[in-house]
């Protein structure tokens, strides 16, 4: 038996020479030291030999089992290095190279546009606070001079939140901006000139519509304050945020929060308002404007229900989609509004 262990040791040490990769280690380990190993069914023999013998051939056989671990220990550590050395001989680091740019982002084409509108207004005197997009009805409906159960109501499409309902109603979340009329209003600070940027969720989807979108809500509040305001406004964003020439006009509408109500349309920038281009229908706009939101004098319910006095002031107020103005200036070439919330780097990185 112990002729058999020094063979043993013999063939291990001869095998760990002969190893090239660490795999190969690991076959030679579990072959002879493992527990189902050579080594292993070697010592079941040690029952049959004299008690004399006994501990010396247990002693040896530990002793074997010491030499080859150290064995493989030491050839897993020179086949690592050596793999280093390879490396080093084969491949080279040239730092004089230059290096690879991270990709950089950029802002979301709504972020841009949200910034764009508040600097074309702030240019003016305006101001941008920010009001709840998750509020109790009086703000969204009520005070708006929309009392509950009144059909116009259903032209919102509005999200009711699973929240207690408190003296101002049910919390909804805000289907228009039109909510932040009211909290400037209240704060009774004149004048009001409000540009007032949020999101709005409406229960719609489709090429036009997401459940999610941004409104921008103006507000101009003062003693005096009267249509021709709110005219020369129209056109001055229009000329802003579209382009020089471009105009604005209004249409007689109905909202119940403004007396009167109009829809504003703008005029297109392929056509210039005619309609036609070379004597034939213009393709964008079909009949020279296209449309852009809802606008009106501040009903004066609305100015009583803040405690503001209608007799003293007067103003005018809109709310147009943030998404819809970016998807009508010229070039966006945006023909479905989803595509804005969809994350594709390959669209986002066009703008
Ligand atoms: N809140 C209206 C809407 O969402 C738009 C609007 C705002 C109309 C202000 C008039 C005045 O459709």
């Amino acid at each position: 038996m112990k002729d058999q262990l020094e063979a043993l040791r013999l063939e291990i040490e001869r095998d760990v020479k002969a190893a090239k990769s660490l795999e190969e280690l690991e076959q030679i380990e579990v072959k002879y030291l493992g527990r189902k190993g050579q080594l292993t069914s070697m010592l079941k023999g040690l029952a049959n030999v004299t008690a004399e013998e006994r501990p010396i051939l247990g002693a040896l056989a530990n002793q074997i089992k010491q030499t080859g671990l150290d064995l493989l220990a030491s050839k897993r550590e020179s086949l690592a290095s050596s793999r280093y050395d390879a490396v080093a001989e084969t491949e080279r680091v040239d730092v004089t190279e230059p290096g690879i740019r991270p990709p950089e982002g950029h802002l979301h084409l709504m972020t841009h546009t949200i910034r764009e509108i508040t600097s074309i207004f702030e240019k003016i005197g305006f101001y941008r606070p920010r009001y709840p997009e998750i509020d109790w009805d009086w703000y969204a409906f009520e005070a708006l001079n929309m009392p509950p159960d009144h059909p116009a109501r259903d032209d919102w499409e509005t999200f009711f939140m699973d929240a207690p309902i408190s003296k101002k109603g049910k919390m909804v979340m805000t289907p228009h901006t039109s909510n932040g009329q009211i909290h400037e209003l209240q704060r009774h600070e004149f004048p009001v000139r409000m540009i007032d940027i949020g999101k709005s969720y409406r229960r719609q989807i489709d090429a036009t519509h997401t459940p999610m979108f941004h409104q921008f809500e103006g507000l101009y509040v003062d003693q005096g304050v009267n249509l021709t305001h709110l005219r020369g406004i129209l056109d001055y964003f229009a000329g802003q945020f579209f382009g020089k020439g471009r105009i604005s006009r209004i249409r007689p509408h109905h909202f119940r929060f403004t007396e009167p109500s109009f829809e504003v349309d703008i005029s297109c920038g392929v056509c210039g308002g005619t309609g036609l281009v070379n004597k034939q229908k213009c393709k964008v706009c079909k009949r020279g404007w296209l449309e852009i939101g809802g606008a009106g004098m501040v009903h004066p319910n609305v100015l009583k229900a803040c405690g503001v006095d209608p007799k003293k002031y007067s103003g005018f107020a809109f709310g147009w989609g943030v998404e819809r103005v970016a998807m009508m200036k010229e070039g966006a070439k945006i023909d479905d509004i989803r595509i804005l919330y969809q994350n594709d780097v390959r669209f986002l990185k066009q703008f």
